[in-house]
């Protein structure tokens, strides 16, 4: 597709500029189309998202927004020519404020679900992850079903929470996973629903909090980077840019500064 919309470019140049030679005059035209390509500075997208969720969006020690999402978010924009800036908000706020135009996007590890379909639209899928139960070491609950009866913990308004209640469980819900995880720490809950590579992220890091994981029978879930709907033009783009990131291996260097191995097919 990339090789055809190549193709395509080039045609419209040559005819361009056989156009641009038949005729004499044309050379304001010309000059005109070059300002607008490079006009400026870089323009400003507003990016709504929840750094809670490490190693996608978080802040760090010297209280920079970081992660996965925001190293990709970053080499999308510089290819459209824009800087990013980021707005915080709760993960359950994302999708009405982008609905009320507060933000330009949302990127936030957010799955592409029918539900959100109805309120917004996204862009092409950039990752795949399912929904993983963390436990402390040594817990009972060894397969999706031992959580029933049990206490568990999901960030609100998240996919954890949804497939939880599929089960005919209520939740309890937290504001973040930190603090849902802290409460299973603390024996407040006995399981921790969320995404996978959040979980095994969370365990990587604290190894001396003897947590663990189940893989549970979820199904699988894809990210995509949220526009208000019928925002075409800015989605478009976005799938542009991300087809370029794939094809450039950009996407794959990402991917790797985050989980240390090639990024799997999505799929
Ligand atoms: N993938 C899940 C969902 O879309 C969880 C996302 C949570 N993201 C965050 N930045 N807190 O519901």
């Amino acid at each position: 597709m990339f090789k055809k919309g190549l193709k395509v470019a080039l045609a419209s140049l040559v005819i361009l500029s056989l156009g641009l030679a038949g005729c004499g005059n044309t050379s304001n035209t010309q000059d005109t189309s070059k300002q607008a390509a490079n006009s400026g500075s870089a323009k400003v997208l507003k990016v709504g998202t929840d750094p809670t969720f490490a190693p996608f969006e978080f802040v760090d020690e010297k209280n920079n927004t970081t992660g996965f999402d925001v190293d990709l978010m970053k080499a999308i924009a510089d290819d459209m020519g824009y800087t990013v800036q980021y707005e915080n908000s709760a993960f359950d706020g994302l999708v009405t404020s982008l609905q009320a135009g507060n933000y330009d996007a949302v990127i936030a590890a957010m799955t592409i679900t029918p539900e959100r379909l109805e309120s917004v639209d996204f862009s092409d899928k950039y990752l795949m992850a399912e929904q993983f139960i963390a436990v402390k070491k040594g817990s009972p609950i060894k397969t999706t079903a031992d959580l029933k009866g049990k206490k568990i913990g999901v960030q609100s308004g998240t996919t954890g929470q949804t497939v939880v209640e599929g089960l005919g469980i209520s939740p309890l819900k937290f504001d973040a996973i930190p603090d849902a995880m802290n409460d299973l720490l603390n024996g407040g809950v006995d399981a921790v629903v969320a995404d996978s590579p959040v979980v095994l992220y969370f365990i990587k890091q604290n190894p001396n909090f003897n947590i663990e994981y189940v893989k549970g029978d979820f199904t699988k879930e894809y990210y995509g980077i949220a526009v208000k709907k019928g925002n075409t033009e800015l989605k478009d783009k976005f799938n542009a840019s991300l087809k370029k990131l794939h094809d450039s291996g950009t996407y794959n260097d990402i991917y790797k500064k985050w989980f240390n191995v090639d990024a799997p097919a999505i799929q």
